[in-house]
C-alpha cells in the first residue's frame, strides 16, 4: 500500500473504516466517550476491576517503593522482586508448576510459538483463533495447518497425516468474537495421543470461568502436562500483561528463547503489584462471576424479541449477529444515539457476513444497565421492521479472518 488516501477511501466505501473514540476518566459501566456519557458494553474489563481502588493503591504503593521503570530486560537487570512474586502467585493460582509473564498477550503468543516450533514442525490452529496466534504461527516458520472451528475430527486427521518433527495445537480457550469455549478435553486427548503440545489462550476465560476465576481448565476440570496455559492480564484482571504457565522445563525454555521476552524492557514492577492485588479480588469476589452469568441470562431472555441472533455463550462475551457490515454499523450507531456503546465488529475481525455487536456484560454493570440495553434493542428492532430496513440476520460460517482486534 502506498496510496494511503485511496486505501482509506476504499475502507470507508466498504463500511470498514475504524474510528477511535476518546474515553476520559476511569473504566466503568458508564464511560465518558468523546465528552458524552454512554452505558458501555464494549470493554473486556469483565470483572469490573480496571478502576478498583485496591488495585490502584497497590500500584501507587509499588511506585512509591520502586519508582516506575524496570530499566532493562529480564535477562539483564530488569527482573524485579515484584515480577518474581507475581509469577509464583500466578502459577499457584492456576495450579501449574511454573509461570512467566509477558508485557501483553500479543507479545506472549508471538514469542511463545516461535520458541516452541520452527521449520520442519507444524502448528495446528483453529480457524477462529486470535490474530496474535496467527502471527505467532507465521513467525515460527513452522507449517501452519488451519482446522475448521472446534472441529476435532478434522484436527485429528491433520495430526494423523502430519510427518512434522514437533506438533503444536493452538486454540483460544474462549473465542474472542464468539464467546464459545473450545473443546479442550478433546484437544488435550489429541495432544497426548499425537505427542503434540497444546497451547491454550485463555484471554477471555481467566478470571471469568472456574469456581474462583482460575480459568477454562479449572472450569472444565482438566489438567495435563501437555498443556501450556496462556492468559492475559489486561482483561478480567483489569491491569495489563499476560502469562504462560505449565511444566517447569517448558517455562524455563521460554525464558531463554521467547524473543518477545528476552529482547524487551521488563514491564514497570508496579504493574505486577497491581496484578497481585487483582488476583486476590478475582479469587475472593465470586459475586462478580455470578453477575456476569445473571446479565447473560437476562439478555438471552430479552433476545427472543429481536431479529438478530444472540450466539450461545456461557461467558461475558455475548455476540449479537447482524450480518452485513452496513447493517452492523447502523445498529451500533442507533444504539450509540440512544446512549449505549456496543461495538460493531466487521471483517476482517470476523468472517464475511457475520458482522455483529460484541456485547460484553461485566460485573460493573447492574441489571438496570442490561435491561435498558435490551429495551433499546427491542425499540430499534421495531423501528427497523416498520421501516423494512432489510437487515437480515445472517449467520454463515465463513473462513476466518485475519482477526484484527479484540
Ligand atoms: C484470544 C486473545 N489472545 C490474545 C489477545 C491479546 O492480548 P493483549 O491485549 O494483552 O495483547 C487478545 C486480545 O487482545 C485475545 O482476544
Amino acid at each position: 500500500m502506498n496510496d494511503f488516501a485511496r486505501g482509506l477511501a476504499d475502507l470507508e466505501a466498504q463500511s470498514l473504516l475504524r474510528r477511535r473514540r476518546v474515553v476520559s476518566g476511569p473504566q466503568g459501566p458508564v464511560l465518558d466517550v468523546d465528552g458524552r456519557p454512554l452505558v458501555a458494553f464494549a470493554s473486556n474489563d469483565y470483572l469490573g476491576l480496571a478502576s478498583h481502588p485496591a488495585i490502584a493503591d497497590a500500584a501507587i504503593a509499588s511506585i512509591r517503593r520502586n519508582g516506575v521503570g524496570a530499566s532493562a530486560s529480564h535477562l539483564i537487570s530488569g527482573h524485579h522482586a515484584e515480577h518474581e512474586q507475581l509469577e509464583t502467585e500466578l502459577a499457584r493460582f492456576v495450579a501449574l508448576p511454573k509461570a512467566v509473564c509477558f508485557a501483553s498477550g500479543y507479545m506472549a503468543n508471538t514469542g511463545i510459538m516461535p520458541a516452541l516450533v520452527g521449520a520442519g514442525d507444524a502448528v495446528f490452529s483453529d480457524t477462529l483463533n486470535h490474530a496474535c496466534i496467527i502471527d505467532g504461527a507465521r513467525l515460527s516458520r513452522a507449517e501452519i495447518q488451519v482446522y475448521p472451528h472446534a472441529d476435532v475430527g478434522a484436527l485429528e486427521s491433520r495430526l494423523r497425516a502430519s510427518r512434522a518433527a514437533n506438533k503444536l495445537i493452538v486454540s483460544d480457550a474462549v473465542f474472542s468474537m464468539d464467546g464459545d469455549i473450545a473443546p479442550v478435553a478433546a484437544l488435550v486427548d489429541l495432544a497426548q495421543r499425537h505427542q503434540a503440545w497444546l497451547l491454550l489462550d485463555d484471554a477471555h476465560g481467566f478470571g471469568v470461568l472456574g469456581a474462583h476465576g482460575e480459568g477454562t481448565l479449572a472450569h472444565l476440570g482438566i489438567a495435563s502436562e501437555r498443556v501450556l496455559y496462556m492468559a492475559t492480564l489486561g482483561k478480567a484482571a483489569g491491569v495489563s500483561g499476560a502469562f504462560v504457565a505449565g511444566a517447569a522445563e517448558a517455562i524455563d525454555w521460554l525464558v531463554q528463547r521467547a524473543r518477545t521476552y528476552v529482547f524487551t524492557t521488563a514491564t514497570p514492577p508496579m504493574l505486577s503489584a497491581a496484578v497481585s492485588a487483582s488476583l486476590r479480588l478475582i479469587h475472593a469476589d465470586d459475586w462478580r462471576r455470578e453477575r456476569i452469568r445473571d446479565h447473560a441470562a437476562l439478555l438471552r431472555v430479552r433476545s427472543a424479541a429481536w431479529p438478530w441472533r444472540l450466539l450461545p455463550s456461557a461467558t461475558a462475551i455475548q455476540p449479537l449477529i447482524v450480518g452485513g457490515n452496513a447493517a452492523t454499523m447502523r445498529l451500533a450507531d442507533s444504539l450509540m444515539a440512544s446512549g449505549f456503546w456496543a461495538p460493531g465488529i466487521r471483517p476482517p475481525t470476523v468472517p464475511d457476513g457475520t458482522g455483529r455487536l460484541r456485547i460484553c456484560v461485566t460485573a460493573g454493570h447492574d441489571s438496570v444497565h442490561v435491561e435498558a440495553l435490551a429495551v433499546a434493542l427491542t425499540r430499534i428492532a421495531g423501528e427497523w421492521s416498520e421501516g423494512n430496513a432489510g437487515n437480515s440476520a445472517v449467520d454463515s460460517p465463513g473462513h476466518a479472518a485475519e482477526n484484527a482486534s479484540a
